[in-house]
């Protein structure tokens, strides 16, 4: 193939590996075990000859691997991941590099996850099961109960409301906007004092939108109030106490984890790439996450 286009982790499904392959472009998967890779493993990566690259949401892509891209030739990189809060795109523009992002395809599987843990964390579904398996059921009593039913109805803050209204009011709260640095630590202690002392909070987006220090405090003070947790601050890590908590159900961020969705974002990242080295527009929209104009892109065929 003309194009050499590296992807930093394999990818589920092979119709991505086919869109480029099939559309000259030699393409290098990084076999490196190691789970998140460093600037400088990417770097290696990236080399001195490089069109464009399939990156992962636990690299931080900023001036020095998108200048690297550049000088390397490179003009087009693609997140497999609908956030983009670890890419510095104004650094990927200013060399010349477009953003590519998957969103859509994970829409639905991300709200069923935050369903799930919502109804995990209302009906203790993660405590029964630790119940069950230590050997705790001894039969079925009247009393024996997990379980607290609210009646619970949603509210949705289209950001017309005050939040703060909406956290006074709600009995569960899913979180999904963008992190940045509007949603940093939006979920603060200030806000936790004024939710419901029984309600439940959710968040399947980034882990920063939510004072996770805070929320161990609110949760040991407040035995009610439940947390179904996707992210976290410090991803791979929980802040310290989180997981003593029985109040929080906590999974390791699989909100877009179906195989559906995951085949879908792979097929999107390599859209993006080929999209930006065969000469935007022709071959379709890629998923910019900002409208890129390149003067210089080769018109349509
Ligand atoms: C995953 O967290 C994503 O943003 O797609
Ligand atoms: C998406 O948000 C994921 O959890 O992968």
């Amino acid at each position: 193939g003309k194009y050499r286009v590296v992807s930093t982790k394999s990818m589920p499904g092979s119709r991505w590996i086919r869109l480029l392959t099939e559309n000259d472009c030699r393409l290098e998967i990084c076999t490196e075990p190691k789970t998140i890779l460093s600037v400088e493993d990417i770097l290696a990566l990236i080399g001195n000859r490089c069109d464009g690259v399939i990156g992962q949401l636990t690299e931080d892509w900023g001036e020095v691997l998108f200048s690297a891209l550049r000088r390397a030739g490179g003009t087009a990189f693609s997140n497999m991941a609908v956030g983009y809060n670890n890419v510095d795109v104004e650094a990927a523009n200013r060399n010349g590099i477009a953003v590519g992002n998957t969103p859509g395809v994970l829409t639905e599987t991300t709200a069923e996850l935050a369903a799930s843990l919502s109804l995990a964390a209302a009906r203790r579904i993660v405590e029964a099961d630790q119940f069950m398996r230590a050997g705790l059921y001894d039969g079925w009593l009247p009393h024996l109960s997990f379980l607290k039913a609210n009646g619970e109805k949603p509210v949705t803050w289209k950001r017309a409301a005050t939040m703060e209204d909406v956290l006074r009011e709600a009995d569960v709260i899913s979180l999904h906007p963008v992190l940045d640095k509007t949603t940093y630590h939006l979920i603060n202690p200030e806000r936790l004092a004024i939710m419901k002392k029984e309600a439940i909070l959710v968040n399947a987006s980034r882990g920063p939108v939510i004072d996770e220090v805070a929320l161990v405090e609110h949760l040991k003070a407040n035995p009610m109030f439940r947390v179904g947790l996707d992210v976290f601050e410090d991803e791979p890590y929980m802040k310290p106490g989180l997981a003593e908590m029985k109040n929080a159900v906590v999974v390791p961020h699989i909100a877009s984890a179906s195989k559906w969705t995951r085949e879908g974002m792979a097929t999107l990242t390599a859209l993006n790439v080929l999209g930006r080295i065969k000469g935007y527009p022709a071959w379709g929209n890629p998923n910019l996450v900002e409208p890129f104009l390149d003067e210089n892109a080769t018109p349509p065929p």
